[in-house]
């Protein structure tokens, strides 16, 4: 097939060259963008009398037309053309006849590509923040669920201190939260129009940028053309806040592979979310939590591949650019399978407290909260923390715990301590005490979930 950019050059294309320099077969996913932003750039077109409004009427239909046989499968698109700008332009010229090599006026593939990458980005992300909002939602409502099941918080994996898995949960809440933060803050500055940039300098042609860049609902335009389409910021910015995403959600499908194992028991997912093993017939894997974490490599990786693309190029647009697209397709990709069977997951599980509060109970969790009660009774906090650490040893010894030691063993060690103890010691009255901002306790993750609840609501 004749190249629409032959002209300069009349010789054919070797066969595996054009393969390897097309596109299409990943950037087809853009041709809804690629012909929406035609069809402003048709009317732009006429609007400022570069087109006649006629020519432009044509265009739209031919573009509307091609648009509606596409999403009918009337058309199908054609794998052998450079890419779907291309594909477009060729379509609409068969169909229309001279008018349809109009449309490419005072534009350039360099803007165009860049226009229509950020409007499918900006969708994108629009329903990763949807999904993300889902998530937050189903954590905050098993966390209300759970905000009295106690369970051991753990620092260097060693038993540290009781929490509630109401807790944990809502800790995983406020990176989502962050998460929805960074995507909507990387949304503002996706959200300007290259178009009208051309190739890299701009234009003759007496155009409007800021008519185009409204009908297709950006309120800024790009502010420098050369910049205008070289910039893959936005691509940058989309990946480095799915790859901190990613890093939450693998830490805690990690969390939910322990919890979910025999020896934790903590939790069970439901069979949806899990598989069996195709010799050991006892087993139920987490493949699902584990593919969550195995993915996050993945979507690292798209966001070196790109920084080490664009890293050494000479401005303006470059070849190397069109690896943009694959790089942030397949995080958008893994970013939204991977919420869509967490979420799930997450609001199916079985939760068991019973198990997480045996856990909790054997650990010597409270010993904190004995060192503290010695420090109520007067003692410097470095003697409380040796008595307690003392006391420690001697339930191990005996195998014991805190909890079931008897009183005189207590005296035997600081006669200060007093049967109140117990209650203090007690692991609920431990989490129910940590009142402080941000804290374990019923009345500090009810303000948690409260916290998230109204963000969502904004
Ligand atoms: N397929 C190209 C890309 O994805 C479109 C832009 C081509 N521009 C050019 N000057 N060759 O980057």
């Amino acid at each position: 097939m004749a190249k629409m950019w032959a002209g300069r050059t009349a010789g054919e294309t070797d066969r595996v060259a054009d393969d390897f320099n097309s596109s299409i077969r990943f950037d087809c996913r853009m041709y809804k963008e690629d012909i929406t932003g035609s069809m402003a750039h048709a009317a732009m077109l006429a609007k400022q009398g570069i087109l006649t409004q006629t020519e432009a009427n044509t265009l739209i239909d031919g573009l509307s037309g091609i648009l509606a046989d596409l999403e009918s499968g009337a058309l199908a698109i054609d794998p052998a053309a450079e890419d779907i700008h291309m594909f477009v332009e060729q379509v609409l010229t068969e169909r229309l006849g001279d008018v349809g090599k109009k449309l490419h006026t005072a534009r350039s593939r360099n803007d165009q590509v860049a226009l229509d990458l950020r409007m499918h980005l900006r969708a994108e992300t629009d329903g990763i923040m949807e999904s993300l909002r889902e998530l937050l939602e189903v954590l905050s409502d098993r966390a209300a669920e759970h905000e009295g099941t106690i369970m051991p918080g753990y620092t260097h994996l060693q038993r540290a201190q009781p929490i509630t898995f109401g807790h944990w949960l809502m800790a995983y809440a406020m990176m989502l939260l962050r998460d929805l933060d960074r995507f909507s803050d990387a949304r503002v500055r996706m959200n300007v129009s290259p178009i009208g940039c051309c190739a890299l300098a701009g234009t003759t042609y007496n155009t409007d940028r800021r008519f185009e860049a409204e009908r297709l609902g950006f309120p800024e335009i790009a502010r420098n053309s050369l910049d205008g389409v070289s910039d893959r910021d936005f691509c940058l910015e989309f990946m480095s806040s799915s790859s901190i995403l990613m890093m939450h959600l693998s830490r805690m499908a990690e969390e939910l592979i322990l919890y979910s194992s025999w020896e934790f028991a903590f939790i069970e997912l439901a069979d949806a979310y899990t598989t069996g093993s195709s010799i050991m017939p006892q087993k139920k894997n987490s493949d699902m939590a584990e593919l969550i974490r195995g993915k996050t490599g993945r979507v690292y990786g798209d966001l070196m591949a790109l920084l080490t693309t664009l890293k050494g190029l000479p401005l303006a647009y470059n070849k190397d650019m069109q690896e943009d697209k694959e790089a942030v397709f397949d995080a958008v990709d893994t970013v939204k399978m991977c919420l869509a069977v967490l979420t799930p997951m997450l609001a199916t599980m079985t939760v068991k407290p019973e198990n997480m509060k045996k856990a909790a109970s054997g650990g010597f969790i409270n010993a904190t909260d004995l060192a503290d009660y010695l420090v109520g009774k007067g003692l410097p906090f470095r003697t409380a923390y040796k008595i307690s650490g003392e006391l420690v040893a001697h339930c191990i010894r005996e195998g014991t715990v805190l909890e079931k030691l008897p009183l005189e063993i207590y005296q035997a060690h600081c006669d200060r301590i007093g049967e109140d103890l117990y209650a203090v010691i007690d692991l609920e009255a431990c989490v129910n005490r940590r009142i402080s901002e941000g804290g374990t306790s019923r009345e500090s993750v009810r303000a948690q979930i409260a916290y998230v609840k109204e963000k969502l609501a904004q």
